[in-house]
């Protein structure tokens, strides 16, 4: 099994987006039995929430489902993870610091650098302050990261 983690701040709008997604692209695929998708925030605001009402129906728009509980990654979570898949550079920032070796640190990526239309090292925007346009840009971006991602995880090798 290959296990990917997708990791924000809150753990509520952009990780729980692209964690939906990609359990739809990878059961599209026939993958379901060889892919396990998490999600996980750097913070500990939102323990225990439901993704985010307006993440929610943005993805309900495009038929898909966010069942993500928010939790806060831990450093230990380095451990089960092949992929951790960071939404911003602060996130990513956030997780090196939080890594124990190298090993841990090369587990640590950017969504955006998987989507080839996408400029090197661009962040998913922060959505939680604005209006329900940013839900559904942000759904957008994490489908086409995701979708990039999927392909470059299957070229690697399961
Ligand atoms: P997320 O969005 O990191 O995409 O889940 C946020 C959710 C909550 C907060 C910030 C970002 N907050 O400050 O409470």
């Amino acid at each position: 099994m290959l296990n990917i983690c997708f990791v924000c701040l809150g753990n509520i709008c952009r990780s729980p987006t692209a964690e939906g997604i990609m359990i739809q692209l990878v059961k599209d695929s026939g993958l379901t039995n060889q892919i396990s998708i998490d999600s996980a925030g750097t913070s500990a605001y939102h323990i225990g929430e439901p993704a985010d009402p307006r993440s929610r129906a943005a993805a309900k728009n495009h038929h898909i489902s966010l069942p993500s509980r928010a939790r806060q990654f831990k450093a230990g979570d380095f451990e089960r993870f092949d992929y951790v898949v960071a939404m911003d550079q602060s996130n990513q920032k956030n997780l090196i610091r939080m890594a124990h070796s190298k090993t841990d640190r090369e587990k640590i990526v950017l969504l955006r650098n998987f989507d080839s239309k996408s400029t090197k090292d661009s962040d998913v925007p922060d959505p939680y302050y604005g209006g329900p346009n940013g839900f559904e840009t942000v759904f957008q971006i994490c489908l086409a990261g995701c979708d990039g991602l999927l392909n470059a995880v299957i070229q690697n090798g399961l």
